[in-house]
């Protein structure tokens, strides 16, 4: 019997100098495996960040290699996978929830296996609780390891025992993954992998290993095939894509390889998401000479607070914040910006949460994904005395939203009569003569349209200007 391979917090942190390798022969699939998964059903499901959307496209390619079809019924599957997110205990709880599910699924029905996959294989106190308490999981495979998933299903499949394999260093950056994309249009290419920012309360750098960025040959590849393939978008993802490059010794910076993915000539870029503290004045610069990079940042500011950034290790101010702010907004005027917000961070009182409100006043964000602070395990923010109650950060978020909310009608409405570019991607399902897209600012637009038009980017006159998306019709 194989021995499990179980994740360590300690090497998990750890940081090393050693070369990361680009493996282009790491994923295998030999006959064998290549026919494992005939007349067998997988189903998946996807919790958390695009990064965790972008592997998922990657599991069903090599699920569909060893011939496992997808199937959108749960009941109807013989594989469920759930790729796991573990940035907060809620993205927990629904796990253990769905688990639930799972489980009272299996005891009517036998031959179902149940893999658990994605951030939270990578947590120490997850894949104890599993090995001990929830036996019938069959495999448990973490985010440095998704190449073995063939050979780790097949061992899952003879041995009938539980399979672990979850390796806490990060490893080398694997080429040859297949793919299986979910949208014809708009494409998401993996520029970084990991973080080294070590936020206080964040997990993600012990869950996705150290930065380790791609080589720009293999990026513009992708991108030039995109294209071939008649993909018009294309979203460059990193948890923190403004340090690209900073990894490799005199390597391409940020603004660089935006410069050279933009003369590939793909229609629209953008790229997710940017951490302040990285942003250039080089990047600036290079987006707005290039009509096909989107005017579309997300840029998290978490706090307002100069007190709580500095809990936080974001390494900016406020000050700081509003400046690059500014600067990006003077030099492309049409941006939209959304931002990260956590509200109860320990120790933040009534005057820290009164400069969180103060900068989103300031800024007038075009969107907000706001949070109440969630301590992670291990992470040294869950060591810090927290003294707000649980009432307070909930009246805070609420008083936080109804502020925020307020900004998308004033920010939509100044778009009312305009001319926006929109690439449709599909119908309405309420009505077949309307078809929905995003504008170069990544704006919901409904348009009053054929679905001739899906995968084109059109003229689109706006008629009206809603809180969460906006109406239109073709400009003639
Ligand atoms: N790499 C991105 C963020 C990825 S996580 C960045 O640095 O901007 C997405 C968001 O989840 C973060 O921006 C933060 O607002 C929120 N988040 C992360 N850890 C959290 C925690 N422990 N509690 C609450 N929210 C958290
Ligand atoms: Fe987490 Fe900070 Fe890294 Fe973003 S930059 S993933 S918040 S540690
Ligand atoms: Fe969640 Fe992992 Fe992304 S923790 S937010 S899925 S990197």
């Amino acid at each position: 019997m194989k021995k499990n391979i179980k994740p360590s917090y300690e090497k998990a942190r750890r940081r090393t100098k050693e070369e990361v390798k680009v493996l282009t022969d790491k994923y295998i699939i030999d006959n064998n495996l290549s026919k494992l998964g005939l007349n067998k059903k997988y189903f998946i499901i996807t919790y958390g960040c695009q990064a965790n959307v972008r592997d998922s496209e990657t599991i069903k390619a090599i699920l569909e290699d060893m011939s496992f079809k997808e199937c959108n019924d749960m009941e109807q599957a013989n594989l469920i996978l759930l790729n796991t997110c573990a940035i907060r205990e809620n993205a927990h709880n629904k796990v253990f929830g769905m688990l639930g599910r799972i489980k009272h699924l299996k005891e009517t029905k036998e031959d179902i296996i149940t893999v658990l996959c994605g951030c939270m294989a990578q947590e120490e106190s997850v894949v104890n609780e599993i090995e001990n308490k929830l036996k019938w999981v069959d495999l448990v495979f973490g985010t440095h390891n998704i190449y073995n998933l063939p050979k780790l299903l097949s061992e899952t499949i003879n041995e009938k025992n539980q399979v672990i394999e979850v390796l806490s260093k990060e490893g080398d950056i694997i080429e040859n993954l297949p793919v299986k994309r979910d949208n014809k249009y708009k494409a998401f290419v993996n520029i970084m992998y990991g973080c080294d920012k070590f936020c206080t309360y964040c997990i993600v750098p012990y869950t996705r290993g150290k930065q380790r960025s791609r080589k720009i040959e293999y990026i513009l590849e992708e991108v030039k095939d995109l294209i071939k393939q008649g993909y018009k978008e294309v979203t460059l993802l990193g948890q923190n894509v403004n340090a690209y490059g900073k990894d490799i010794d005199n390597y391409y910076s940020m603004a660089e390889l935006l410069n050279e993915v933009a003369k590939t000539g793909i229609e629209r870029i953008r790229f997710v998401t940017s951490h302040p503290w990285d942003f250039t004045d080089e990047m600036i610069d290079v987006i707005s000479k290039n009509d096909n990079i989107m005017p579309y940042f997300h840029l998290p500011v978490q706090s307002g607070s100069n007190k709580i950034l500095k809990l936080m290790g974001r390494r900016y101010t406020k000050e700081s914040y509003l400046d690059l702010f500014n600067r990006i907004k003077n030099k492309i005027p049409n941006a939209s910006i959304t931002t990260d917000i956590i509200v109860g961070f320990p120790g933040e009182t009534e005057e820290d949460f009164k400069e969180t409100l103060d900068i989103v006043e300031k800024c007038k964000y075009d969107g907000a994904y706001t949070f109440i602070y969630s301590p992670r395990e291990n992470t040294p923010a869950s060591k810090m005395e927290d003294n707000v109650t649980i009432e307070e950060k909930e009246k805070r978020l609420k008083q936080l939203n109804e502020l925020v909310n307020s900004f998308y009608k004033e920010n939509n409405d100044k778009l009312l009569n305009k001319v926006v570019k929109v690439l449709v991607e599909g119908i309405s399902e309420k009505d077949n003569n309307i078809c929905c897209g995003y504008t170069d600012t990544n704006k919901l637009v409904n348009v009053k349209c054929s679905k001739d038009n899906i995968g084109k980017i059109i003229d689109v006159k706006i008629t009206e200007a809603k809180t969460w998306s906006l109406d239109g019709v073709i400009n003639e």
